[in-house]
């Protein structure tokens, strides 16, 4: 073992010093921080200065295929060449910020609700990965919340009643709870999809898998299924499962959306600069989860 997991959280959560990722191609250390993946769910790796094209190539050499249909990217045109290299930012293409009713401004704003990457197509976002190249000089934090031990901390008969259970989730759901209206054409590009309630880990643990874009359970009545995803939202996001990442510089971030959500904090986006990158790789294995 090369690589040290510093815990950041009682439940899950890491930091790993001492190691340079854009550079790194050692199979050896990729497979340990795989395993801290495994472990951890979400993997801080401070003071790594990466170029688009070098993120674009360590997220392919650690988890293989990259996805490319994780946002926006049936509405608004990716400034940065590549739908692979997510626009994580509140700046336009001549790198003016955003003004208050653009449309993406707009739409990232859905960021600050819980979700996890790309849960309304399929497959899914395996590992995101997150690079921090402009911050603002105020918090503006990101929110994890840990799937497992939610799912752990359920009675026994909340987990017999979510067993087998499937999931709608679609991103026009989520937008439209926050007021979004979308034409007839971007709707029926936007249908999403449906995916289990909870998810089967290879360590043997299980985790809830949802979002804000879950909006209703199959079978179910819309009412019963809106409210038992309403209940166990509230359940899986109360302070004991969440770790907040205070961004500095160059921060990179690797999270596994099959064990864990995550949201954006707020911050006065209108007035500040805020510029990420995100590449997030396919589940390609999502489909075989029951
Ligand atoms: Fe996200």
């Amino acid at each position: 073992m090369t690589l040290t997991f510093t815990p950041l959280h009682p439940l899950f959560a890491a930091e790993v010093p001492n190691v340079d990722l854009p550079v790194l191609t050692d199979p050896t250390v990729l497979a340990e921080i795989r395993a801290g993946m495994e472990q951890y769910g979400v993997l801080v790796f401070r003071r790594q200065p990466f170029k688009d094209e070098e993120q674009l190539e360590f997220a392919k050499r650690l988890d293989g295929t990259l996805h490319t249909q994780t946002s926006q990217a049936v509405l608004v045109k990716n400034r940065l060449g590549t739908e692979a290299l997510s626009d994580i930012s509140n700046v336009g293409p001549n790198g003016e910020i955003l003004p208050p009713n653009d449309r993406r401004r707009m739409g990232s704003l859905a960021n600050r609700l819980w979700h996890t990457d790309a849960s309304f197509v399929s497959p899914p976002g395996r590992f995101s990965m997150l690079s921090a190249r402009v911050l603002p000089p105020v918090s503006a934090d990101t929110e994890f919340a840990c799937m497992r031990a939610a799912y752990d901390a359920l009675d026994d008969d909340m987990k017999t009643l979510t067993t087998g259970l499937k999931v709608h989730h679609s991103i026009a759901y989520s937008r439209e709870t926050l007021g979004f209206e979308f034409t007839p054409a971007e709707k029926e590009k936007l249908k999403g999809t449906v995916q289990p309630l909870v998810r089967a880990m290879k360590d043997g643990r299980r985790a809830l898998y949802l979002a804000s874009h879950a909006s209703s359970i199959i079978d179910w009545s819309l009412a019963e299924g809106r409210l038992l995803i309403r209940d166990l939202m509230e359940h899986a996001t109360q302070p004991r499962f969440v770790y907040r990442h205070h961004w500095q510089e160059a921060d990179f971030i690797i999270w596994d959306n099959r064990t864990t959500m995550h949201r954006a904090t707020a911050f006065d986006d209108k007035k500040y600069r805020r510029e990420m990158r995100r590449t997030t790789t396919l589940d390609i294995e999502a489909t075989t989860n029951a």
